[in-house]
């Protein structure tokens, strides 16, 4: 969470920081800052709530300087204030940071420095970090043998981020050395633009589109030491890493609205197309199977797999409770789907032969990424299925699929999950022709995914019918999505889209699961949205939806076009195309995001930025 700007040029460097923060505000919105370097004082700007806010503080009292940090905050140490945004002050403000991370043993340094007279202000972990990074410079010059320069700001930076425990991305500006910007990272990204005679820095590559095409993403442990005319690397061991600069391929026009008022209302609406990008190239009609370019692994060894792994996080997870269905049913190897936050700290038995994949959106989850560390740790092959090219987990990975779906800015995940859901459908293919599918039931498979844009686009039709639906229903207080085999996922998520952005209590579950819970929740206010397209076991979900009506419980029922029994018992019919069972969640779930997206514009929330969220969750 939170998100770090950073620019030393000869340009003020206010236009970029307050640009960046723009386009990072997906890691958090509870407060955003700025430092800028003038001459020798450091002024600052912050304040609680968006980064718009921000702008308007400053506009009335701007402040000057082409050497300067930038921060949007997701709080985790003390409550979205003024004093708690960042940047933060060290020692009598020599030293000013931003920080992103956790530092777990900040009481323990807090009361080490406030020992040594140190005074904080706000109740975040940064301030320690601020304070410790300013001791350190203390200690080294009052010793005498160091002069106040950038070496010795880079050996206080690194000092201080020697005795910090957790996750830190770290930029720091030093009052007394005009024109230094150092950053460091332990767990939390940082990538370095490099521009003419300036350079920039950013938690992720999306500030630096447009500013220039060539980035170096910090590793673990290392300190960019960056001027207007240099940057080097430092590595906490005291080396000096070579410098790997990458290409920047992105455009800026992909994260902007067009003609739609949300950027999740685009995102949904993309859908047709992010699912052609994650087919392209991929089908495989000679074999009648799929191929991916990056998994990296040889045919021997992908036979041989005796188990998978899938992990991930919120709607990620989701994906991969799609893909067990897919994975057991084509390929018939045993699949388990891990929360990361739980695998990371887990230790279950897992064979030599059993293979991992990270499901992940931005490729930077703090828990994703430490489950894939730990797994890669024990040896197994370590995939990712994300969709950021370039990020943290993309790079640390053995080998992996792109979604390729472009950047996902809405807050609450949709194309993402049905591009997940698309490659772990090709996954399945390839993994079960090199098992138990035959020739023709591969290629039936791939006529069905060629076809699922146009589907998608039908599917979008719907939209009027949510809109109905949605007007009819959105005061209510609770929802249950009920769902059976391929739908029950997406009941889940559907529940999580509804949470997420209408802050209504909403609970998936498998439909017959609710009489042992659920059906107590059962009354006339309380919707049960039934994803019933018909399938092997439509019967049994008829079942359930009748005991749902038979305690008065209202119903929305998800269907398959032409299902007229359906509408003689639902309240509200939204209906879909038929599509073959293991491609159902690629539909039914574009009407439970629809319905989520237009309750929560008619409770009148911020879909794109609800509160509590961020879109990107690195810290643990
Ligand atoms: C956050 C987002 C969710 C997302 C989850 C996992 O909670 O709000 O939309 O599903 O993180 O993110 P990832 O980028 O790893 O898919």
């Amino acid at each position: 969470m939170c998100g770090i700007v950073g620019y030393v040029g000869p340009k003020p460097a206010f236009g970029y920081l307050l640009e960046g923060l723009f386009r990072l505000e997906y890691r958090g919105y509870d407060s955003a800052g700025v430092a800028l370097q003038y001459e020798k004082t450091i002024g600052i700007r912050k304040k609680t709530g968006r980064v718009s806010q921000l702008a308007e503080i400053c506009k009335q009292n701007p402040i000057p300087g082409s050497c300067g940090i930038g921060h949007t905050r997701w709080a985790t140490h003390g409550e979205p204030s003024d004093l708690n945004s960042h940047p933060h002050t060290g020692g009598n403000g020599e030293v000013v940071l931003v920080h992103n991370g956790v530092i777990e043993n900040y009481s323990l340094l807090r009361d080490r420095l406030r020992a040594l007279g140190y005074v904080f202000l706000s109740a975040t972990d940064t301030e320690v970090a601020a304070h410790l990074v300013a001791y350190q410079l203390q200690v080294a010059v009052d010793a005498g043998t160091n002069p106040l320069d950038a070496k010795t700001c880079v050996q206080a930076v690194e000092a201080a981020a020697a005795q910090i425990k957790g996750t830190y991305g770290l930029a720091v500006l030093f009052r007394d050395v005009p024109g230094l910007l150092v950053a460091t990272r332990l767990g939390s990204p940082l990538v370095v633009g490099i521009g003419r005679g300036e350079h920039f820095l950013a938690s992720d590559a999306s500030p630096l589109v447009g500013n220039t095409d060539q980035i170096v993403y910090l590793k673990d442990h290392e300190t960019a030491v960056i001027t207007a005319d240099s940057f080097v690397l430092h590595h906490h061991d005291g080396t000096a890493p070579a410098v790997s600069i990458q290409a920047l391929v992105q455009t800026s026009r992909d994260t902007e609205l067009g003609e739609f008022e949300h950027h999740m209302l685009k995102e949904i609406f993309e859908q047709p197309q992010t699912i052609e990008n994650a087919l392209r190239g991929r089908l495989d009609d000679e074999e009648a199977t799929a191929k991916f370019g990056g998994l990296n692994l040889d045919p021997q060894t992908l036979r041989a797999i005796d188990r998978i792994v899938l992990t991930g996080c919120g709607t990620s997870w989701h994906a991969g409770l799609v893909g067990e269905y897919l994975i057991e049913g084509f390929a018939r190897i045993p699949v388990e789907v891990e929360y990361a936050s739980e695998l990371r700290y887990r230790n279950p038995p897992m064979s030599d032969r059993t293979m991992i994949f990270a499901i992940t959106q931005s490729g930077e989850t703090a828990d994703t990424l430490a489950a894939m560390r730990e797994c890669k740790r024990k040896g197994h092959p370590t995939l990712a299925i994300c969709n950021t090219v370039g990020s943290s987990i993309a790079r640390e990975a053995d080998g992996g699929i792109y979604l390729h779906a472009g950047p996902e800015v809405g807050v609450a995940s949709t194309k993402a999950f049905t591009s997940q859901v698309t490659v772990l459908t090709l996954l399945s293919l390839l993994l079960g022709r090199m098992r138990h599918l035959s020739y023709p039931e591969g290629t039936k498979i791939i006529g069905q995914l060629r076809a699922m844009p146009d589907t998608i686009r039908q599917t979008l039709k719907c939209f009027d019918q949510v809109k109905q639906v949605a007007r009819k229903y959105y005061t209510a207080e609770n929802f249950l999505y009920l769902g059976r085999l391929f739908n029950f996922p997406v009941a889940l998520e559907g529940a999580l889209k509804l949470k997420e952005i209408s802050y209504i209590h909403a609970e998936g579950y498998p439909a017959a699961e609710m009489k042992h819970g659920p059906i107590a929740l059962i009354e006339k206010d309380t919707p049960s949205v039934f994803i019933a397209p018909r399938c092997e076991i439509y019967p049994k979900v008829m079942s359930n939806l009748e005991e749902v009506k038979a305690r008065r419980g209202p119903v929305i029922a998800i269907a398959c076009e032409g299902d007229t029994k359906i509408a003689e018992l639902a309240d509200d019919v939204i209906y879909v195309p038929e599509v073959e069972e293991y491609l159902q969640p690629l539909v039914t779930s574009i009407p439970l995001q629809l319905l989520a997206y237009q309750i929560a514009i008619l409770r009148g929330c911020n879909v794109d930025r609800p509160r509590n969220l961020a879109k990107s969750v690195t810290v643990e």
